[in-house]
């Protein structure tokens, strides 16, 4: 996944989609993050600035949810599934096994990975489930993990 860099103009369109109404802010987070696949400072200011808002009440919404980085993704995005279906059939072992052969933790990123949480991928009969720069794929132990891991560029 590439970081776009942030661009002020880009961002007060999407706030003036949203009428610049506070109450919108998750929405137009959202936004940012399709956009610019991060929340930059500069974005936190500019949101607080535009809706009217504090800069610590956007800084807490975005620290609240796990959806909005406050970093740069890596080149690669690798999201494990930790929600309840996936946790049954072996989520946290996967989640070990990644953070092992990665050499990051969760919500870690460098230049060309990143590896987060998700909740739910909607896969759930095929748990536990991960997502691969947006493919998902389930019932993933260790080994498979590190085959998709070791497959993903080839895939491009
Ligand atoms: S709980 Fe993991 S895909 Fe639904």
């Amino acid at each position: 996944m590439t970081a776009i860099p942030y661009a002020k103009d880009v961002a007060s369109g999407i706030i003036s989609r949203h009428d610049a109404r506070p109450e919108m802010l998750v929405q137009i987070l959202h936004e940012f993050t399709e956009h610019f696949s991060w929340i930059p400072e500069d974005a936190i200011r500019q949101l607080a600035e535009e809706l009217n808002l504090s800069r610590a009440d956007v800084h807490g919404v975005v620290t609240f949810y796990h959806d909005f980085r406050t970093a740069p993704p890596g080149k690669q995005v690798i999201k494990i599934c930790q929600a309840e279906a996936c946790q049954a059939m072996g989520s946290a072992d996967l989640t070990a096994h990644a953070e092992a052969v990665l050499g990051m933790k969760m919500n870690e990123s460098s230049e060309d990975l990143t590896l987060e949480p998700i909740y739910c991928l909607g896969n759930c009969a095929c748990s536990p489930s991960i997502m691969v720069d947006g493919d998902v794929f389930g019932r993933v132990d260790p080994t498979r993990f590190d085959q998709i891991v070791a497959t993903a560029g080839e895939r491009e």
